[in-house]
């Protein structure tokens, strides 16, 4: 989730300090590198946060307009090389974009054709390219963008320069978001609100397909295929700080509500759902030796933990390769028996905690193919393994980690569909050697059309929390929580009493459902409530036994139950409904519900739920 920020004015301010600025106010969104390009001075980039941008920027680098950005890596390395503005061959066009250009592959081997030249491994550089292309046919900028942008495939929020055109920005959105600020000879173009608020409350958001354009004077907004379009200005009452919480209370909650476009993102450009394949760039270089490993072990800490559990269900039932999940904290220290055939796949959103990055060295040391599912681009972890795949969630705030495990499970059902589906093209010595199962294709389409039906699903969950809300309310009392599942949802009961626990600080405890007669039963009584997941699955009739074991002790019961269940209403005392989909993928709608359950029971006890006392977000000791 980069962050975008364009002025253009006549009030005297010098742009240069007016993008500084701004860009502060949206290091929220996460940074690995920054950088402005004003026209009446050129460039300046930088790695790491604005501050070392700040101390890069020469005294005299002054002028009355200019774009900015601030990276946090998709496609290449977080180097000043890859770093934001991006230019044509000319120096002449410049581009800062947050967002994926899908076909940037396709359009750049065009484009080097043509004779141009690239800088960069960023994907966003094709845009400069393009531009210029079409500024040789028909020198003017505004048509030369549009019709550039009609040619890129994938999500972006830009904003674009011409040094010819120096009072214009030009602005564009599609799938990320683009906000305008309209203020008394001077215009913005941001990311969000927040770098804008000080010069000006009044604001138009851009939707998708839409383009805009700025100078001191005036804005014009059009839709992609060039028809204009009429849109009243908003004014804005939020500060700066609810603005980058996109308005809501928390970044937690603002996170776990991002939740469907996490998932397009980790998914995006990664499936063919007719031939039931997903594609894996990050795992090309070892395709070879993944065609013939026996054994997966993973390893990652707290929610990576349980998300990796989550794959142990998926990996075996579909590949049908033994998969083992360890703690990072123990796998470092043990011995464990390792070959050439064995993968050590890590999990970890920031890329850097110390248990998971050890544990992954020591993998190495022993022989082991080390992958990572890894949300950080460039992190140690990332940079440590062999291969892997990005999750591409954006940066994560909070400390309770939620759209990260969205995410991470999600890229577990790729690398399942991958390693599934890949024994057809392995030969017959190698595929004898792993001894997988082979993934048919109907099977392969499947999985692939649930997934792509998931973000929807998850949307009508999240647009019924106020249910979920009450329920917390309801609950907020309890000093302890029970919280049970079996099979594919025996992870989430950990995760969701992890939620509950690092942000409330009361007692849950999560526990396999067919485990709780040989200890945890003890604890229920009247005031003992259990969150009991239990989806219409395989294993539906032996949680509602479960549950009937508690209701005896009197304990009362919140189910999470599927779309359409008429039998668990009549034994729990609440019931939370979720849509239907695959055994495999509901592990990935049911931690929603559970995910706002917590954050609505820590925010009723007053808490601060984006900064749980004694936690860090990211756990670089030991
Ligand atoms: O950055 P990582 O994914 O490696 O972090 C692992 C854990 O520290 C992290 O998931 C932690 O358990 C969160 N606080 C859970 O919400």
């Amino acid at each position: 989730m980069c962050g975008i920020f364009a002025y253009t004015g006549n009030k005297g301010k010098n742009a240069s300090t007016v993008l500084l600025d701004g860009l502060l106010s949206l290091e929220y969104r996460g940074y690995d590198s920054a950088g402005m390009y004003l026209p009446e001075s050129g460039s300046v980039r930088s790695t790491g946060a604005v501050s070392m941008l700040r101390k890069k920027v020469p005294k005299n680098f002054k002028g009355h307009s200019g774009i900015a950005h601030l990276r946090w890596a998709t496609h290449g390395e977080p180097t000043e090389k890859n770093a934001h503005p991006h230019q044509d061959c000319s120096g002449n066009v410049w581009v800062v974009h947050n967002g994926i250009i899908e076909n940037f592959k396709e359009l750049k081997v065009g484009l080097e054709a043509n004779g141009h030249t690239f800088r960069s491994d960023s994907d966003t550089e094709v845009i400069a390219h393009l531009v210029e292309e079409h500024l040789k046919k028909t020198k003017d900028f505004e048509k030369a963008a549009l019709k550039a942008l009609r040619e890129i495939r994938g999500t972006y929020g830009i904003a674009l320069q011409y040094k010819k055109e120096p009072e214009m920005v030009i602005g564009a959105r599609m799938g990320s978001p683009v906000v305008l600020g309209l203020g008394e000879g001077e215009h913005f173009i941001a990311s969000d609100p927040s770098p804008i608020l000080p010069h000006t409350r009044t604001v138009v958001f851009l939707e998708d397909g839409e383009v805009a354009v700025i100078t001191p004077k005036k804005h014009t907004i059009h839709k992609l295929a060039g028809d204009p379009v009429k849109r009243k200005a908003t004014r804005i009452d939020w500060s700066a700080e609810e603005s980058q919480k996109g308005g809501y209370e928390h970044f937690m909650l603002k996170e776990i509500m991002e939740g469907p476009e996490v998932l397009q993102n980790t998914v995006r450009g990664r499936l063919l759902p007719d031939k039931g394949l997903a594609k894996l760039g990050g795992l090309e270089s070892v395709t070879k030796q993944l065609a013939r490993i026996n054994r997966i072990i993973i390893v990652g800490c707290g929610t990576a933990y349980y998300a990796g559990l989550v794959g142990e269900y998926m990996l075996e039932e579909h590949v049908g390769i033994p998969v083992e999940v360890e703690l990072g904290s123990e796998f470092r220290y043990r011995k464990p028996v390792i070959n050439d055939r064995t993968i050590v796949l890590a999990i970890s959103q920031s890329g850097e905690t110390a248990d998971t990055l050890e544990a992954i060295r020591e993998a190495k040391r022993r022989g082991a193919l080390a992958l990572g599912i890894v949300n950080t681009v460039s992190s140690t972890i990332a940079r440590t393994t062999d291969a892997g795949v990005y999750n591409h969630a954006g940066p994560e705030i909070g400390v309770a980690s939620t759209k990260a495990f969205i995410s991470q499970m999600t890229a577990l059902a790729l690398l399942t569909l991958f390693l599934g589906r890949q024994r057809a093209s392995a030969t017959p010595e190698q595929a004898s050697a792993s001894r997988r199962r082979e993934m048919s294709v109907v099977e392969g389409r499947d999985i692939a059309h649930a997934l792509q039906e998931l973000p929807q699903k998850m949307q009508t969950i999240l647009d019924n929390r106020k249910a979920i809300e009450k329920l917390a309310i309801k609950y907020a009392k309890s000093r302890d929580f029970l919280y049970i599942g079996r099979k594919y949802n025996y992870p989430i009961a950990f995760e969701g009493a992890l939620k509950l626990k690092e942000i409330s600080y009361i007692h849950a405890e999560g526990c396999g459902a067919g485990e709780m007669k040989h200890g945890s039963l003890a604890m229920i009584d009247e005031h003992f409530p259990t969150m009991a997941i239990v989806p219409a699955d395989s294993v539906y009739d032996k949680m509602l036994s479960n549950i009937q074991q508690i209701k005896a002790r009197k304990g009362p019961v919140i189910a999470l139950a599927s779309e359409g269940d008429t039998e668990v209403g009549k034994i729990a005392d609440d019931v939370i409904y979720v849509p239907h989909t695959i055994e495999m993928l509901m592990p990935i709608l049911n931690i929603i519900p559970l995910q706002l359950f917590a954050y609505y029971f820590a925010r009723e006890k007053g808490l601060n739920v984006d900064r749980p006392r004694n936690l860090a977000k990211s756990v670089t000791v030991e």
